[in-house]
């Protein structure tokens, strides 16, 4: 195996696509509710597109187990570093949307949201710790995805050891 199976390469890219879905959805968010315009629909949309950055991500640790992986590109210190940054991308992918529930479950905006009436939605969320944790998930996964695509970047241009293409539907 010297590629990613066919179904880890398509929720690779497409957890991509959510993932600046839900970011800029989320930000948006906390926009409009500084500017007393939040919406229902606004929270339904951000919950459902970072849920399902959940899903993919559960479907995509089984598909790994199933399907395995290609062999480690080598030894070194960089390689180990490069393990461990995908190791925390993925709890990062469980964590960052399980804590989102827990916004919703322990502020008023689970209520609004059972009601319907967007004059529930809390104007601020001091007291919920769960806020604070997701919005620090969010500035780590920015930063290791950031350290990602660096790594995927020197692997193209300088080393030009075609690591891409493990990760592509192009198939060898
Ligand atoms: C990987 C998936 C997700 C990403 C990337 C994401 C991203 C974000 C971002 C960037 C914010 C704005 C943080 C701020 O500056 O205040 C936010 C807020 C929020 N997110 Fe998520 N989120 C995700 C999943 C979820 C899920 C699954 C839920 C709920 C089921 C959720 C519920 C919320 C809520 C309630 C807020 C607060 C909005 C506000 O400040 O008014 N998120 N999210
Ligand atoms: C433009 C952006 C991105 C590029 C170019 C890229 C590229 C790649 C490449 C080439 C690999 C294969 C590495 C190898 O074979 O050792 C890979 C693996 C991986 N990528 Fe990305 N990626 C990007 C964005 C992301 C994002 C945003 C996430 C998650 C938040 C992510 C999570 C992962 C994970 C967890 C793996 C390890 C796969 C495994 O072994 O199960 N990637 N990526």
């Amino acid at each position: 195996m010297t590629q990613y199976s066919n179904r880890m390469v398509i929720v690779h890219w497409l957890t991509l696509a959510l993932l600046v879905a839900a970011w800029f959805l989320g930000d948006e968010l906390d926009e409009v509710r500084h500017e007393q315009g939040a919406t229902i629909s606004g929270y339904i949309v951000h919950a459902l597109v970072g849920g399902a950055v959940l899903l993919f991500t559960v479907a995509r640790l089984y598909f790994r187990r199933k399907d395995g992986t290609p062999p480690p590109v080598g030894q070194s210190l960089m390689d180990k570093v490069a393990k461990g940054v995908h190791h925390g991308l993925y709890a990062l992918l469980v964590l960052l949307p399980v804590s989102g529930m827990m916004i919703v479950v322990n502020s008023g905006v689970g209520k609004a949201l059972m009601s319907g009436d967007a004059t529930l939605l809390p104007k601020k969320f001091t007291g919920v710790p769960a806020h604070d944790v997701h919005e620090m998930l969010v500035t780590v996964l920015i930063v290791l995805a950031v350290v990602h695509v660096l790594g995927a970047i020197k692997h193209q241009f300088i080393a030009k050891d075609g690591l891409m293409e493990r990760m592509s539907l192009r198939r060898k």
